[in-house]
């Protein structure tokens, strides 16, 4: 083999990279930017700095899945002007061409974006080539400077009032909620203080159920309540969102179609170590949001997307099985890609512990709490019943309990361990079903 196709064999294969998570071909990457569903592409644009391993010049990258699994990196989208460095926002597609920015009938697709230069501003771009190429809009920018450091508009379009709502970042814990008739002109309808929280905010209609309104902060933080195109009224509290240590400035897609009417959320798994590899950061695995009325109230719960099944191979199953101390049916697995499940009456135990790669993730009967890479969120049993779905990934591990909780972290594991353990503890569980799909890569399984 010829050393440039040595190279590409290796490319997105190595030691650290991780392998259905999304991580830029090269250099540094932060938030996501921009979801959104056209033309049977989902985009996800991404805080990148083309030039360097570390957080610097930030311009727009670009990638495109038809699965939301397998992602194609494209030209870098915008790159900073005199205006500043292009800061987080979000995209949609401009059906009724409300902009103008169309020409013979092409919808165009529009982003709105942080100007971050002296003072950060919000600006537009638009394309009319299905996100290739954009083009500034030549009278940014279209909101000026109003607080601090102001950034991160995430637009959505609210049909009943014919408008476009906007949620921004102004400074402090406060935010605000803006309209406009053309994403142009824009008139402040709100402001709102989350303690806690900060950037990146969202706003979305749950299609589903309760149809209520989410406002969600970087940290995953929410309040859920009712939105009549005027004014948010909270219905909540600060609600907490993902408990681990790296799952930040969330941002679910717009234009999901309506006869998909799922909520898909991607973050920035925001931390980890990549030592000697040319990337750096990577994206959280995306994740579909639905609305639930719980004995506590209304809550967020997040499950991985279905398109996740097209990464498996060949699955190992157990049903009705003792799991007594000491017992590990899952001895005989070795590798670094997962997606596990299991459904345990917990029985005599007082924890149940896997361990992925020497990671821990433990639940913990008596303080009925989950804990995975240090991090603990309290999880109650259904009755006895304990459900936990795992991905794991060559440098990332997502521990669902239930769809109530999740903790998302990286993790560096040793190169040569490749076990996976479950476990009781002091007396025996049941394992309901124990399902394990070992996962091909996304990157050479198109
Ligand atoms: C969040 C954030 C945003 C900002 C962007 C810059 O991680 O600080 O507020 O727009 O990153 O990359």
């Amino acid at each position: 083999m010829d050393e440039d196709k040595a190279a590409k064999a290796d490319e997105y294969n190595e030691t650290h990279r991780p392998q259905f998570h999304f991580t830029s071909r090269k250099n540094w990457l932060n938030d996501p930017n921009g979801l959104v569903f056209f033309e049977g592409e989902y985009h996800l644009f991404f805080q990148h700095n083309p030039d360097g391993r570390e957080f610097g010049l930030m311009a727009w990258g670009h990638a495109v899945s038809r699965d939301l699994v397998h992602w194609r990196q494209l030209e870098t989208a915008l790159t900073p002007d005199a205006l500043g460095l292009i800061y987080s926002g979000s995209a949609v597609v401009d059906w009724d061409n409300t902009t103008g920015f169309g020409q013979s009938g092409e919808k165009p697709f529009v982003a709105m974006y942080t100007a971050a230069g002296k003072p950060f501003t919000q600006c537009l771009a638009f394309s009319l080539d299905r996100g290739r190429t954009w083009t500034k809009y030549d009278r940014n920018p279209v909101l000026p400077h109003i607080a601090g450091e102001n950034r991160d508009p995430k637009v959505v379009w609210h049909a009943a009032s014919r408008r476009w709502v906007m949620a921004l970042y102004l400074d402090g814990s406060d935010f605000a909620l803006f309209n406009s008739p053309d994403m142009k002109t824009w008139t402040r309808l709100q402001t709102l203080t989350l303690p806690g929280c900060d950037e990146c905010p969202d706003f979305f209609e749950m299609p589903v159920s309760e149809h209520k309104w989410v406002f969600t902060a970087a940290n995953d933080r929410y309040l859920i309540g009712a939105f009549d195109g005027h004014t948010f009224t909270p219905e909540t509290g600060v609600l907490p969102g993902d408990h681990g240590a790296n799952f930040y400035a969330v941002q679910t897609y717009s234009d999901i179609p309506r006869a998909d009417g799922r909520r898909i959320q991607i973050a920035w798994m925001r931390g980890g170590d990549y030592p000697r590899m040319p990337f750096n950061q990577q994206m959280s695995f995306p994740c579909e949001l639905t609305l639930h009325r719980t004995p506590d109230g209304l809550r967020l719960h997040r499950q991985p997307v279905r398109e996740i099944a097209g990464l498996y191979g060949e699955v190992k199953e157990w049903h009705d099985l003792t799991l007594a101390p000491g017992d590990n049916p899952l001895r005989a697995l070795s590798g670094d890609l997962w997606d596990v499940s299991a459904e345990v009456e917990v029985g005599a135990a007082t924890a149940l512990r896997f361990q992925v790669r020497g990671a821990e993730v433990l639940y913990d009967v008596k303080a009925q709490a989950l804990t995975a890479l240090g991090r603990t969120a309290p999880l109650k049993l259904d009755g006895q019943r304990l459900t936990l779905r795992l991905l794991v990934d060559r440098t990332s591990l997502e521990v669902f309990g239930g769809g109530q909780v999740s903790l998302t972290g990286c993790f560096l594991p040793p190169p040569d361990d490749k076990a996976l353990v479950v476990c009781a503890e002091s007396g025996s569980a049941k394992i309901v079903s124990l399902t394990v799909h070992p996962l091909r890569s996304a990157w050479r399984s198109e």
